[in-house]
């Protein structure tokens, strides 16, 4: 079965048991309770979704929920797929392709990365300016998947402009306190160094992280408009006098859920 047939087994499987969405939020590390938002939703775990991938991270659940938000038809994912757990960069933007194929148009991705930026304070959320990719890989890689979009895609307006617009005007209007900066990823599992940390402020990054990138790259190539919202759970390695501890991170996420989830419900309402 080709990759594409997959996408469409796994589409149909997901429109069957939650019907169609125009959104699509991917909740990462620690922020997965948002699901909880969802009153009446229905929601399917990734291993019962034909060739879906399976979370193998602590801290992602693996749910598909969908449900209605502030009047609006969305898909939660409630954990997200990383290279570091071995996937090919195909499972780990399957999910972006099957929403795409779902009518999905407007994708926000949330995840927790590291500070680069001294200036942000721990446990703060920022809005994803611009990205760097220095996995050395990219999801569009191989054959163009023509059904989706084109060969070379447009990164310029990776991170659509009308979306900042409405999570700053938000986050104003809300008094919720939102940075914005540049998120570089890395593959991981091993966190930087802090040699790379040094490197990477000077290149322009203001946090750091293991995903949303590839998301980014396949949801615009989908035509998708995109949205990042970054919790910094942590300060990136070297700038406290510490080691980095996965704990932390998830249980930084936990801390500030409930700012996220004012800020992503703001976001839902105007959209
Ligand atoms: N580095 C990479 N990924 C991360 C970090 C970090 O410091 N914190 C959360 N995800």
């Amino acid at each position: 079965m080709t990759y594409l047939e997959q996408i469409d087994k796994a589409a149909d499987y997901i429109r069957k048991a939650c019907g169609a969405a125009d959104v699509a939020v991917v909740l990462g590390s620690g922020l997965g309770d948002y699901a909880e938002q969802l009153k009446d939703g229905i929601s399917v775990p990734y291993r019962d979704i034909p060739h879906f991938p399976v979370s193998t991270v602590e801290g992602h659940a693996g749910n598909w929920h969908a449900g209605t938000l502030h009047g609006k038809k969305v898909y939660l994912m409630q954990g997200r797929f990383h290279a570091y757990e071995g996937y090919s960069m195909q499972d780990v933007t399957m999910p972006i392709r099957v929403m795409a194929r779902l009518g999905v148009k407007t994708l926000l991705l949330t995840n927790a990365a590291g500070g680069v930026n001294t200036e942000f304070p721990q446990g703060c959320l920022m809005l994803i300016s611009d990205v760097m990719n220095f996995s050395g890989r990219n999801p569009l890689i191989g054959q163009n998947l023509k059904e989706f979009g084109p060969r070379f895609p447009d990164m310029t307006y990776a991170l659509d402009p009308t979306l900042k617009d409405l999570a700053r005007n938000t986050a104003k209007a809300l008094d919720i306190p939102l940075q914005e900066g540049v998120y570089c990823w890395l593959t991981g599992p091993s966190y930087e160094t802090p040699a790379e940390i040094r490197a990477l402020r000077m290149l322009g990054a203001d946090a750091v992280g293991m995903s949303t990138v590839p998301e980014i790259i396949v949801g615009r190539h989908c035509g998708m408009r995109v949205m990042g919202v970054s919790c910094i759970t942590n300060m990136a390695a070297g700038i406290l006098d510490q080691e980095l501890d996965m704990y932390e991170v998830i249980e930084t996420g936990r801390r500030v859920k409930h700012i996220f989830a004012k800020l992503v419900d703001g976001i839902l309402k105007k959209l």
